[in-house]
């Protein structure tokens, strides 16, 4: 079974979707511009999972899409979704256990806002962290969480990629992201697109250099860190 969801809600969905496979348009419309990036950054030594295999640690996993689409492309990769709504553990499960390369674990609960000690990851441990559009749809202190965690869990000079729509500068271009803007804001004041420079001086705080910043369709960018 599956079920078409707006992406945008499925931070507020009581619903549980048992071994359902929902499907956000938006992912659908964004996940091969990005693999397309991953490409460029992501390498593995093997082409099968082994105990040493690089670690992907996916943020904010939502329907699961995004992962289904990348992890046959990097068969060496282990791939671990998490989420902070177990309600979309099913719909997650659904695509790790019908991905041909079977790279996928099962989803993790993680609010980013916590330690990953506290899910028993270790300091310098992670390869590569991906998070999409969590950022402008929640509140600042996932970002800090997000750049807190990625700091300390990451391996030295690992990456982490962030996807979504920002600012720049104090500016929010075009109308469109303007608009979004406000109907996140008017939704709940506390989320909204983050500005480019504030991440940067986060990441500073917190051992993490943007490195790389790629223009995507509808107005979205890639950014990408490293970590120091
Ligand atoms: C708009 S969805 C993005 C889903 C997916 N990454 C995508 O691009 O299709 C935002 C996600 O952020 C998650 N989220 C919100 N607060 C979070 C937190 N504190 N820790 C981890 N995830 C969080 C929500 O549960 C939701 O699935």
């Amino acid at each position: 079974m599956s079920k078409v969801q707006d992406i945008a809600c499925s931070y507020q969905s009581n619903e549980s979707y048992k071994g359902e496979k929902l499907i956000y348009p938006a992912a659908n419309r964004n996940k091969e511009p990005i693999l397309q990036v991953l490409k460029r950054f992501i390498s593995s030594d093997t082409d099968n999972i082994e105990e040493e295999s690089p670690l992907f640690l996916e943020i904010a996993s939502g329907s699961g899409q995004h992962l289904a689409h990348f992890a046959p492309w990097f068969p060496g990769v282990k791939f671990q979704p998490t989420e902070v709504d177990e309600n979309l553990f099913g719909s997650i499960s659904y695509y790790a256990n019908h991905c041909p390369t079977k790279n996928i674990l099962q989803p993790m609960l993680v609010d980013i806002c916590n330690k990953f000690s506290c899910y028993g990851f270790n300091e310098n441990s992670i390869d590569y962290m991906y998070n999409a559009n969590m950022i402008h749809i929640s509140p600042y202190e996932c970002t800090v969480g997000l750049f807190e965690n990625a700091g300390t869990y990451l391996k030295n000079d690992a990456l982490m990629i962030t996807y979504g729509p920002y600012s720049k500068d104090g500016v929010i271009t075009p109308q469109s992201n303007i608009d979004f803007d406000a109907s996140l804001r008017a939704r709940d004041p506390s989320w909204g697109l983050r500005d480019i420079s504030a991440l940067i001086k986060l990441g500073e705080e917190n051992s993490m250099s943007l490195i790389d910043t790629i223009e995507m369709p509808s107005n979205n960018k890639i950014l990408i860190w490293k970590k120091n």
